[in-house]
């Protein structure tokens, strides 16, 4: 690939949104070039976190059938590593061989591998043809979230490289100014997708580059930020990590400073009381309007589990001392208000039903001023006696009783919940299993919006109506987080259970990216065919339960330590009020 000038780059981001002041570099980042193994860092002034003293880590010791698998792609990289042991030969040798599904998944997941310079950097969306012929909408473009998946199951192959190389070119894309008047992401937001794009190169018709064109949500419908895909960076950067014991990758200055520049943004003040995260609609999986501004759910899974992730990853000096202070001190009071105000089960809605309102005074029972009118006629019948969940929302005078799937499992996944809420979560699943897996795992949320609620929360929405899309549809990319928390919690039957259930239909659907109806039966009407993350989900969700100790690559266990700091400066007296003291009560709960 020819190498850019950079006046040509300048140049090009010029045409291409003359009034916004983001580095041209930024936005078409230039191709590798002779021995440097990706580009520059465009950042203007030097790093606000210089490179520091080395931690030193316990030597990561994958189990032999992943290094046996890892190997001889190092080794192609690195002619002087060692050979195989006999030993490790022969773990691999033992791998099962793959079933025809399994097969059809990787050749298609193969197929959906995007290249940057020759490099693999992301997997398209879908690979829809028939769709695409009409409108490819951005289906053809690396989405951050899709992408979790495709990277695990490429990790969990042994096959790093690709997620390397998307982990990098990611962080060159992230924001880095912010800016107002032109609708500027703010400083360290991760785009929601980015698109590989060839362009002339410094305005002639003969030579072309490629350059890397992110969408911070500025094109994508609704223009929605997307929130996760900071939080879902983290959370991939330390399982890149934990599976390949290449800890080099998280220690360098420039992948540091993406760390903290997502942790700035996430943690920096705001009108806000609580400490969860405060989000528009549609800031993660569910990127249209679904009634789920404030501080749901998802994001707040995913926030706790970012937080973990990164505070084993930063390098501690006194420049990052404050930053792991702070950390700490959301991890606590998150884990405290979520144990306590998101959770649901019979008795605490019971309670909820004979909530008295309108209390003025620090010690009230009813905190949020919730009406026991609020509890929805369908929950009333719905919640069993045994298990419970976490609620969808919470926002003054308003509980969203919904249950929404990812937000429960990666709960369960980062130890946000007790080990007792993890437990009661399974329970409530294996309970409602018809409503919830159905024909087709997984329900994104549990009941759909009907009538006129659907009128007045999605604002009419023709893909979000009842039962479809969003709205009570059911997303087989869900698997592999609900593969994931019942590893964790000890419970794989359940995942094989619903692994089978996908396996009966999803190669024949064409891999599908949702499926339609309230128990799930019918190809979804606006559904893509061949979703990258509906196939990569299935292959992650069948590697992990054959492997079930890779798992910790993605857990987080509870941390005793985080129930015992206090962040809040209250006095001797103020302090038995304290949540702290009560959260520590809680984990015997
Ligand atoms: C839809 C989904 C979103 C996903 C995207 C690409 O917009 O709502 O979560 O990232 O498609 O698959």
């Amino acid at each position: 690939m020819n190498a850019t000038s950079s006046m040509g780059i300048a140049a090009a981001a010029t045409t291409v949104r003359p009034c916004c002041r983001i580095l041209a570099a930024r936005l078409f980042p230039k191709c590798p070039r002779g021995a440097a193994p990706f580009p520059m860092c465009p950042r203007k002034s030097p790093s606000p976190f210089p490179k520091c003293p080395r931690r030193r880590r316990r030597p990561h010791l994958a189990p032999a059938w992943i290094r046996a698998a890892v190997a001889p792609a190092a080794d192609a990289a690195a002619p002087g590593r060692r050979r195989l042991s006999t030993e490790e030969e022969a773990a691999a040798a033992e791998v099962r061989e793959e079933t025809a599904m399994e097969r059809e998944a990787w050749g298609l997941l193969r197929g959906a591998v995007v290249r940057y310079c020759g490099s693999p950097v992301g997997t398209v969306a879908a690979s829809d043809v028939g769709a695409f012929r009409e409108d490819p909408l951005n289906y053809d473009q690396v989405f951050i979230r899709d992408f979790v998946p495709s990277a695990l199951a490429f990790l969990l192959k042994g096959e790093t490289e690709i997620v390397r190389n998307f982990l990098l070119h990611t962080l060159q894309l992230q924001s880095w100014e912010k800016t107002v008047d032109c609708y500027s992401p703010g400083q360290g937001l991760m785009p929601a997708s980015f698109k590989v794009r060839t362009v002339p190169l410094d305005g002639s018709n003969e030579a072309f580059e490629e350059v890397l064109d992110p969408d911070f949500g500025e094109s994508a419908i609704g223009r929605v930020a997307p929130v996760d895909s900071g939080l879902w960076w983290i959370v991939l950067l330390r399982a890149y990590g934990k599976i390949t014991g290449d800890y080099s990758l998280q220690e360098r200055v420039d992948v540091q400073t993406g760390i903290k520049l997502i942790l700035n943004l996430c943690l920096s003040d705001g009108f806000d009381m609580f400490p969860t995260l405060l989000v528009t609609d549609g800031s993660c999986m569910i990127d249209r309007r679904m009634g789920i501004h404030g501080h749901p759910l998802e994001i707040q899974a995913l926030f706790y589990s970012a937080l973990r992730c990164s505070r084993e990853m930063i390098t501690v000096n006194d420049g990052s001392k404050g930053l792991i202070r702070a950390i700490n001190n959301r991890l606590s009071a998150l884990s405290f208000h979520i144990r306590e105000y998101y959770w649901v089960d019979m008795p605490k809605i019971n309670e909820i039903y004979r909530y008295k309102t309108e209390e003025y005074s620090q010690d009230a029972t009813n905190k949020f001023n919730i009406y026991p009118d609020q509890i929805p006629s369908w929950l009333v019948d719905w919640i069993p006696e045994k298990g419970g969940y976490l609620i969808g929302n919470l926002q003054p005078a308003h509980m969203d009783f919904r249950f929404f799937s990812l937000g429960n499992l990666w709960a369960i996944v980062s130890s946000l919940t007790t080990p007792k809420q993890a437990e009661g979560i399974l329970n409530l699943i294996e309970e409602k299993w018809d409503d919830l897996m159905g024909n087709m795992p997984l329900k994104i949320c549990y009941p759909a919006l009907e009538y006129e609620e659907w009128r007045i929360i999605t604002g009419s929405d023709p893909k979000n109506t009842p039962w479809s899309y969003h709205n009570g549809g059911s997303w087989p990319t869900l698997l592999w987080q609900f593969t994931l928390a019942c590893i964790k919690m000890g419970r794989p039957e359940l995942a094989r259970k619903a692994v089978a259930l996908a396996e009966k239909r999803l190669s024949n659907d064409q891999w599908p990216e949702y499926y339609d109806t309230q128990t799930g039966r019918f190809i979804g009407k606006q559904s893509r065919l061949y979703q990258t993350w509906t196939i990569a989900g299935f292959l992650t969700s069948k590697m992990l339960l054959e492997n079930p100790e890779m798992a910790s690559i993605l857990t987080c266990d509870e941390d005793l330590e985080l129930l015992e700091g206090c962040a809040c400066k209250l006095t001797k007296a103020g302090r038995t009020k304290c949540s702290r003291r009560l959260a520590k009560k809680q984990v015997l709960y």
